[in-house]
């Protein structure tokens, strides 16, 4: 692999109808080596040139192809497509998807993701000369870098239809040089570059038997958003979760564990750190004597008793180090009554420096959902924030977190 400035970059690179298909493949091999990832999405003109199989194989992910597939919708709708992509690529970029660019219509999968995203779009135009000199395509070409999207080529020589001048799709290695170049001017501060950050995120199963275990339904979205939030901002992030659906995000170590014991030896061993951020719903209690064997009804119609032991305390253990202490230890307050005290408590009692308290009553919402209803408990106040999705609870405590650093 060559390592650059793509290493754990994600493209999205749409690929439409044309003959200069056939370079897109060599652009995702180009891509992959650089350690980019690359989900495509192929236009029903684009699967003319060029099989999903093909593509599939070399950018080692589904293709997605249709705006209206259930499937594809229920895996990766279009709308998470373009936001987990860093920037999106149309190479090659025919005069039919240029023209639907430049009039916001959305009639298939690029055309919607392509309205939807608030990314940065390089696109690399490939067509016949007139066409290309079309004063349609002309117009359509300068409302769209009007726009703020920005062109690669298309270069002049041969073109496949046997005619000479401007059309041809620019090589992949000068689209490459052309995504690396966006990617530095995109690339956004990095305020907590050499910062290393520990959060802990999702439940922890405590095994009863070698089948059964005690859980919680905790989801582990926010303490992934977190760790995400954190990497954005150039901090080198081990996210330590216990079991959950959620995708690794970009640019963090995942160290993935079950129970609360293993969540505090993999915390030890990712230290040291300059921040501690404990989003886990970590099971108080596990089973003492776990047992080797499933266990069985006896017939005698009584069930098996379980006595409980006490957990570790990964928050309070982290925050009440006498040595090596993060200089930042965050928690979380999952209450259902007397949020704000309870939580000023719990900040006090575990050794923390700021407590995110959230109020996880029935009704609320919470565990599971998209958004979270905050207070920011520091040594100085309460802050109440305003309800936001799990992603914008993270920015904004990332955010925090960095000014909590540039202040020294
Ligand atoms: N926490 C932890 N390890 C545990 C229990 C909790 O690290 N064994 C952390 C959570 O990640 C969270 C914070 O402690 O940051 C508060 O968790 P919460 O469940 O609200 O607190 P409890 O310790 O269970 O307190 P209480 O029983 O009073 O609600």
């Amino acid at each position: 692999m060559v390592n650059g400035m793509l290493t754990g970059k994600q493209i999205l690179l749409i690929i439409s109808g044309g003959i200069a298909a056939y370079k897109a493949l060599d652009l995702i091999r180009r891509l992959k080596e650089r350690g980019a990832g690359v989900r495509c999405v192929l236009t029903a003109g684009g699967a003319q040139f060029v099989t999903p199989l093909s593509v599939a194989a070399l950018s080692e992910n589904a293709v997605f192809q249709d705006l209206f597939s259930l499937k594809d919708e229920s895996e990766m709708g279009h709308i998470r497509l373009s936001r987990e992509a860093d920037m999106l690529v149309v190479a090659p970029a025919s005069a039919d998807l240029m023209a639907k660019m430049a009039a916001g219509l959305a009639d298939d999968l690029a055309s919607t993701i392509l309205l939807a995203t608030d990314k940065p779009v390089l696109f690399a135009p490939a067509m016949n000369t007139r066409m290309w000199e079309h004063p349609a395509t002309q117009r359509n070409l300068a409302t769209l870098l009007d726009d703020g999207l920005r062109a690669i080529g298309p270069g002049q020589g041969d073109l496949a239809c046997g005619e000479v001048g401007a059309g041809r799709m620019s090589e992949p290695m000068e689209i490459v040089a052309a995504i690396e170049d966006m990617l530095i001017a995109a690339a956004p501060a990095a305020p907590l570059k050499g910062r290393r950050a520990i959060v802990t995120s999702g439940p922890t199963y405590e095994a009863i038997d070698p089948v059964r275990f005690l859980a919680n339904r905790s989801s582990g979205k926010q303490g992934h958003a977190i760790a995400a939030a954190l990497a954005r901002l150039g901090a080198d992030v081990v996210l330590v979760a216990g079991p959950n659906n959620q995708p690794d995000p970009t640019g963090v170590t995942v160290q993935g564990i079950e129970s609360a014991t293993q969540m505090l030896a993999a915390c030890e061993t990712a230290l040291p750190a300059d921040i501690a951020v404990c989003a886990a719903a970590v099971a108080d209690w596990r089973v003492a004597g776990e047992t080797e064997q499933k266990l069985k009804k006896d017939g005698s119609g009584r069930p098996p008793v379980l006595a409980l032991v006490e957990n570790p305390d990964i928050l309070a253990t982290l925050g009440h180090l006498n040595a090596g202490r993060p200089r930042l230890v965050v928690g979380f307050a999952a209450e259902t009554e007397k949020v704000v005290a309870h939580a000023q408590d719990k900040r006090v009692r575990k050794g923390c420096d700021w407590i995110v308290a959230n109020d996880v009553g029935a009704g609320t919402g919470v565990m599971g959902g998209d958004e979270n209803t905050v207070h920011l408990i520091t040594a100085q106040g309460v802050e109440d924030w305003p309800t936001m999705s799990k992603d914008a609870v993270a920015d904004a405590l990332a955010g925090r977190i960095a000014d909590h650093f540039a202040a020294g």
